[in-house]
């Protein structure tokens, strides 16, 4: 099935399946398939001072995916925006729909995607951390939707131009030169397609993400939050310290930094932004 979304990410050419690799028929440029994954990863930013790119680099450290994967296989089917995200996007696959997640992580919102979805919905599930898709393996191992593959989200993609019914993004990167995700994600959605773009995001100040999308082409655009307080599991808290300190190890952002003295409930903001493409 990749064959018929995939194409070679320098050329846009069209890509033959060989033993354990892809080939450009156009420009022969050939892609590895890595334990099942096929590997479209290029290169790194040519500015190797990207802020953004070195930030990045955590999610290659095991450590931060065993913490990773342990805080999700203990929170994700409680987060109330994500449950209400699953409920939206559901009904609106169809057979043969065709769905791209980008920066998936661990796996387990493509694993949540294609247990809500139509039969024969294929989700295209792309990162570009090994140690991330260890996990992401086991956990979309019995969905023979799911397709695990690796490239740079802020690099040549290998995709054409609208493949996908969504695009969904959640805390992740998209988009060459730093061409903004909202744009990037109509570049890649089939008219009538759906941008869902979570994060735990406060409020945005200024101009509303809305009003931004609907300039930037999209037909319509809705924004949703929630605000609630959580209980955490010890091991959760334990996982979540181990997160922050490899983190800061790494000179990345950390979100809401564990307290001190030990708090297990604390406030979750989480957003869902939902955005269509003229059909
Ligand atoms: C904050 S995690 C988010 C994972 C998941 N989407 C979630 O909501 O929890 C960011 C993920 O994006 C991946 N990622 C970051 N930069 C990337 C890039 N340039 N190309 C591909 N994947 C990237 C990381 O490896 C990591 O798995």
């Amino acid at each position: 099935m990749i064959t018929g979304v995939c194409v070679c990410p320098i050329c846009k050419g069209p890509l033959i399946s060989a033993n354990q690799e892809f080939r450009c028929d156009a420009c022969s440029q050939e892609y590895p398939i890595v334990d099942g994954i096929p590997d479209f990863f290029l290169s790194q930013p040519e500015d190797e001072e990207d802020q953004h790119w070195r930030e990045n680099l955590v999610w290659l450290d095991p450590q931060m995916a065993e913490a990773r994967d342990t805080i999700y296989s203990l929170s994700v089917r409680e987060m109330k925006g994500m449950s209400f995200a699953m409920q939206q996007l559901g009904p609106l696959t169809f057979s043969g729909c065709r769905i791209l997640e980008v920066g998936t992580g661990t796996g387990h919102f493509a694993r949540w995607m294609a247990e809500v979805s139509a039969s024969q919905t294929e989700i295209y599930a792309l990162d570009f951390s090994w140690p991330m898709f260890e996990y992401a393996k086991l956990h979309t191992a019995d969905q023979p939707g799911v397709v695990l593959l690796r490239a740079n989200s802020t690099g040549k993609l290998p995709f054409r131009n609208e493949s996908f019914d969504f695009v969904f993004l959640r805390l992740a990167p998209l988009g060459e030169h730093r061409i903004d995700n909202v744009q990037a994600s109509l570049q890649l959605l089939k008219p009538g397609g759906w941008l869902f773009k979570a994060g735990w995001d406060p409020r945005t100040r200024g101009e509303s993400w809305t009003e931004a999308v609907l300039k930037a082409g999209y037909e319509c655009a809705e924004t949703h939050e929630w605000l609630y307080p959580r209980t955490k599991t010890r091991a959760e808290y334990a996982a979540s310290r181990v997160e922050a300190e490899r983190a800061i190890a790494f000179g990345a952002p950390i979100g809401n930094p564990p307290e001190e003295p030990v708090s297990l409930v604390s406030m979750v903001c989480e957003t869902l932004r939902i955005a269509r493409k003229p059909g």
